[in-house]
């Protein structure tokens, strides 16, 4: 992976996105966890944990266990999230050897984008799950709902300034592929820099992913997620009976 957003910008990422956003969602994925589960609810495992911010209020609740594919990424989780414990790893072939309450696959998830590669995410979380247990898999989007669109992107800090623009579309429509393209101005005092970073990300249908979720052994269903503006979209709450 040749992401600048998870490399070179990761001093930028909490200007792009605050701790403080991921709050409401945070909370829904706690309640739909809560919901699910039988038994105990006490350990977390992330697969794609990014800068940490959804873990950070998660952590109150859970003894979380926080993984990801880029070390600056794991970095930025790490100073926010000191007392949970971090290991680099992707999330397609992370084997721990143990099992947790609960799994979260947050936006991460995109970056699977063929079914083989999101198969196997699903399996890691399947693995690393207690019977009993649930897995949240929170995609940003399904291919039978895209729609392209453009977002403004804004934040400050200090010196630093960030300006950009969020930009997804679908190159080939016979593919599970949209492509994002994250298009930033960075000013820093009087200095300013412009960067052009392009990430595919996965995009299947509703059906794949009910259909590879049971085909592991788990037992899908949707909940709702707040996305702002009183709006909600769909995750997907995946319980291993057994
Ligand atoms: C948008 S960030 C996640 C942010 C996170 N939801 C948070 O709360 O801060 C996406 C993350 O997915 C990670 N990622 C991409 N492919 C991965 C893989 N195969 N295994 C593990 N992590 C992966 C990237 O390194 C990046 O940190």
């Amino acid at each position: 992976m040749d992401l600048k957003l998870y490399d070179e910008l990761t001093p930028w990422y909490r200007i792009l996105t605050p701790v403080a956003d991921y709050a409401e969602e945070a909370e829904s994925y706690r309640r739909a966890f809560e919901g699910a589960i039988t038994g105990p609810g006490r350990t977390l495992l992330e697969l794609g944990c990014g800068a940490g911010h959804n873990a950070w209020h998660l952590k109150p609740y859970f003894q979380c266990t926080l993984t990801d594919l880029a070390p600056g990424m794991l970095a930025l989780s790490q100073e926010l999230n000191p007392e949970c414990e971090h290991q680099l790893a992707d999330m397609r072939t992370l084997r721990m050897g143990r099992t947790f309450d609960v799994v979260l696959v947050h936006d991460a998830i995109a970056y699977m984008t063929s079914t083989d590669d999101l198969r196997a995410a699903m399996e890691t979380a399947f693995l690393h799950l207690r019977p009993g247990g649930a897995a949240i898999f929170a995609p940003d989007a399904y291919q039978d709902s895209f729609e392209e669109g453009c977002e403004l992107l804004e934040g400050q800090e200090g010196s630093r300034t960030l300006k950009g623009l969020e930009w997804s579309w679908v190159p080939d429509p016979s593919r599970s592929i949209c492509m994002v393209e994250y298009s930033f101005l960075l000013r820093d005092g009087t200095t300013m820099r412009a960067v052009h970073d392009r990430h595919e990300e996965g995009l299947f249908s509703r059906q794949t992913w009910l259909e590879l979720l049971e085909s592991l052994g788990f037992s899908p269903s949707w909940a709702p997620r707040p996305i702002g503006d009183g709006e909600f979209d769909q995750i997907l709450v995946a319980r291993r009976t057994a």
